[in-house]
């Protein structure tokens, strides 16, 4: 029977964000309003270096507002910096916390601030609605356009012991407020705003597709794929084009949107372990991967990647022709990972042909395999990794 999705039972949810040039700056004015005395400030040292957490303890300072920089922060959090972070964030009696930086900063200080109300170590929090209490107040100032952590209710840690990243879906992750400031992005070098990029349409791909999507998180998706697609080449050529960072900071929001609610699929889960194995970037993860995933999905859902495929610009042909619409579709995700200068291999970045069957063994059993569109065996993943490979 076919699904009714308009009457599917769906909930959406969103924390308070403000967009726009400035936004950063409203970070003090935020913090006082949900009461912070005393604010841990998580971030690493790129950001530091670059100036966007500087515009973050300003605004804190003209509050009057205490604080202190926790900024041991890998580009793949780790489970023990989370650990630290929050030691440093009780020691010093902080009571909310800033995160200023890309996904790994805020996905660290979201788990600093629930291994401190729930006085338990990060890995038990893993898996879906498995946090008992929210954590302190939160404030994510994001300073890429890809993660979306700032508007998501999940947080990845690398788990350091497993090798693989836990993936923590809660509302309680969830910040209390997001300040997204198109300009904090015009300092990204060319290849993170390509592998940031190309997360966040990834995110808006595997949303769309997710058998979990709804009209609310369809119309967030579709758009965001127009944007970045539309977007990421300008904003990597031009990095100081403030308007077409704002569009990509736009679409990544909308993106974030769509898979915070409708989760993701196959790409995530088979890129987790990726990033948890050999510490891999998570955007060009998922950019090798996509077209693989995609090409193994369409069948499934051949309507919804023939949408995806228009707000991509690729010409589609007439519905119900599957094998040419995947193909044009394929073209398109493939022509565009290219320009944006992703073209290798995972055997060229270190993954072994040995490494795959633990590699599908974790994707198995990541939650966000649960929401693609069709269900994998342990082979279909095996295959997929070795078209990539
Ligand atoms: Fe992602």
């Amino acid at each position: 029977m076919t699904r009714n999705k308009l009457l599917d039972l769906r909930k959406f949810v969103a924390p308070e964000f403000v967009f726009g040039d400035g936004a950063a700056g409203l970070a003090g004015r935020y913090a006082r309003n949900l009461g912070a005395r005393r604010v841990l400030v998580v971030t690493d040292e790129g950001v530091i270096r670059h100036g966007c957490a500087g515009l973050v303890l300003e605004s804190l300072a003209r509050e009057g507002l205490p604080n202190v920089v926790f900024q041991e922060v890998s580009s793949n959090p780790r489970d023990c910096e989370v650990m630290a972070g929050a030691e440093t964030c009780l020691r010093e009696g902080c009571d909310a916390i800033v995160a200023v930086g890309g996904g790994s900063p805020m996905d660290c200080a979201k788990g600093i601030g629930i291994v401190v109300t729930n006085e338990r170590h990060i890995s038990s929090f893993e898996g879906v609605d498995n946090v008992p209490r929210p954590g302190l107040p939160l404030i994510c100032v994001p300073t890429t356009s890809g993660s979306s952590a700032d508007v998501s209710q999940f947080a990845i840690v690398s788990d350091t012991s497993r090798r693989l990243k836990l993936a923590i879906v809660s509302k309680t992750v969830v910040p209390d407020a997001a300040l997204i400031d198109p300009r904090t992005t015009t300092t990204m070098g060319y290849e993170l705003t390509a592998h940031t990029g190309l997360d966040a349409l990834t995110h808006a791909v595997e949303a769309y597709a997710s058998n979990a999507s709804s009209p609310v998180t369809d119309l967030h998706a579709l758009e965001a794929v127009r944007l970045v697609s539309a977007n990421l080449l300008a904003a990597m050529r031009a990095p100081h084009d403030l308007e077409a960072r704002a569009r990509m900071m736009l679409g990544s929001l909308y993106a974030g949107l769509a898979f915070s609610n409708a989760i993701l699929g196959a790409v995530h889960a088979l890129a987790h372990g990726l990033g948890g194995l050999l510490d891999l970037p998570h955007g060009l993860c998922n950019a090798i991967l996509l077209e693989h995933v995609v090409a193994a999905n369409y069948e499934t859902a051949p309507g919804r990647y023939r949408n995806i495929g228009l707000a991509l610009g690729a010409a589609m042909p007439e519905v119900g022709d599957h094998s040419g619409g995947r193909q044009a579709l394929l073209e398109a995700l493939r022509r565009l990972t290219r320009e944006a200068g992703v073209n290798c291999r995972l055997s060229e970045l270190g993954v072994q042909r040995e490494d795959l069957p633990e590699l599908a063994a974790k994707a198995l059993c990541d939650p966000c395999l649960v929401t693609n569109p069709r269900p994998f065996t342990i082979e279909d993943i095996v295959g997929i990794y070795e078209k990539a490979l």
